[in-house]
């Protein structure tokens, strides 16, 4: 008797506590579409190779981590390029399939590009940083081109 009242009270708390609220916002990552969870995996690595290319110090400390970031970024524009809706929805654009295969295969090769600087042990801090401003050109402009109703997708 007692401990269901307890088990009710902790249930009670740790859903004020807002892990119900995180319960209830699963389902909008659920909702993301393939491809959108495929972005969010690359979010992730973007955090790690942003992070480690910020400085020397960063970059000597996680340049392992930085290869294996920019590897999996290769293989993630490999896994992305066919989960092409967004370019079949495209207008304005007068072949905007090609142009998104272009995007991904500059992305995979950029990444793997990377990847290899990283691989360097002595390669520098500048070079990787500047190989991910390289990368990143490609993103902003994808999403420039392809994501229209980012904004307003919550
Ligand atoms: C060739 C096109 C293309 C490239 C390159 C690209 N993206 Fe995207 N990205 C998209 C599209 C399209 C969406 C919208 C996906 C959807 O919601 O269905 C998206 C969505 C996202 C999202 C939102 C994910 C979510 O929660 O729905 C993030 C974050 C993101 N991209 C990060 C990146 C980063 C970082 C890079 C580069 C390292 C990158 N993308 C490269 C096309 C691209």
């Amino acid at each position: 008797m007692m401990q269901r009242k307890w088990i009710a009270l902790a249930a009670t708390l740790a859903f004020g506590l807002g892990l119900g609220a995180t319960a209830f916002s699963e389902p909008a990552d659920d909702d993301a579409s393939p491809l959108g969870q495929i972005m969010e995996k690359v979010q992730k690595n973007k955090a790690i190779i942003t992070k480690g290319t910020r400085n020397v110090a960063s970059y000597k400390k996680s340049q392992k981590e930085v290869e294996d970031a920019a590897k999996d970024w290769a293989k993630l524009a490999k896994e992305s390029k066919p989960l092409n809706d967004a370019a079949k929805a495209a207008k304005g654009q007068a072949d905007p399939v090609k142009k998104w295969d272009e995007l991904m295969d500059l992305w995979a090769k950029e990444s793997e590009k990377l990847a290899e600087i990283a691989a360097k042990a002595d390669s520098t801090q500048k070079d990787a940083k500047d190989q991910l401003n390289t990368i990143n050109k490609t993103c902003t402009e994808c999403h420039q081109v392809f994501r229209i109703d980012a904004e307003e997708s919550f």
